[in-house]
């Protein structure tokens, strides 16, 4: 999969994709990511990338220009992308599923924004899709598109270890996580619940699945509506829910 990143913060970027599982599917050649200074792409002495608003308020506003240049470049160098995703507060909602569907996709751009948000001509005619990590404001869209990489990635094959460590984790069947625990059994006086040590592995599963089920119907009820549950599960709820 290749993902291109077009920023004016191209060294929180590169530090963001440095390390961990990201830094490893890089290095390990299972993804190709290349980060672009915004800068680079402008065509004035001081690489200016914003201008003031039209109609006049607070802030700045970022420039087309430099964001056309950009995704030219892209373009001709690295193909013509499947998505060009902008990173907005005011976009959809990233979610797990959204996760599934990019990285369906073969070539990504993600546009980082700044300062009071980019000239809606950029949005308009070269974003596919706009995207928010949630409902709150960052001070750009750096964050978001490091958040939107990491979980992309670690779908591509290959790229997290354990593939069934990715179907079990949190949202994956649509519920959130079981209860871990490791060594030591007891640890500041709190034992590891009885059943995880007993070896019975149909046991393990059972509570493993009716902890997420407990965990999921207390937290976040809003996703059992759209979560992948059986019968056992959907009865154990209904119980649940008279008592
Ligand atoms: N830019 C600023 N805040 C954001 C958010 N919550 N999601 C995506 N992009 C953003």
């Amino acid at each position: 999969m290749k993902v291109d990143i077009i920023t004016i913060f191209p060294r929180m970027v590169e530090a963001g994709l440095a390390e961990g599982v990201v830094g490893r599917a890089r290095t390990g050649g299972l993804i190709d990511i290349v980060v672009h200074n915004l800068r680079d792409f402008t065509t004035d002495k001081h690489h200016v990338v914003d201008d003031v608003p039209f109609g006049g308020g607070p802030g700045m506003v970022m420039k087309p220009e430099p964001f056309f240049a950009a995704l030219a470049a892209i373009s001709e160098r690295r193909g013509t992308p499947d998505a060009v995703v902008m990173l907005t507060p005011a976009g959809v909602p990233f979610t797990q599923a959204g996760a599934r569907r990019l990285v369906g996709l073969g070539h990504l751009v993600l546009l980082c924004g700044r300062y009071e948000g980019i000239d809606e001509r950029v949005r308009e005619a070269l974003a596919t899709e706009e995207l928010s990590i949630g409902d709150y404001v960052l001070s750009g869209g750096e964050i978001p598109a490091l958040a939107v990489v990491d979980a992309v990635a670690r779908l591509v094959p290959g790229v997290v270890g354990d593939e069934q460590s990715v179907d079990a984790d949190s949202f994956t069947r649509g519920l959130l996580d079981y209860p871990h625990y490791t060594r030591p059994a007891e640890f500041a006086g709190r034992p590891v619940p009885g059943v995880l040590v007993s070896g019975h592995h149909g046991e393990i599963r059972r509570w493993r699945r009716n902890a997420a089920l407990e965990r999921t119907a207390e937290r976040r009820p809003d996703l059992l509506a759209d979560a992948a549950l059986d019968a056992d599960e959907h009865e154990w709820l209904s119980k649940r829910s008279k008592s």
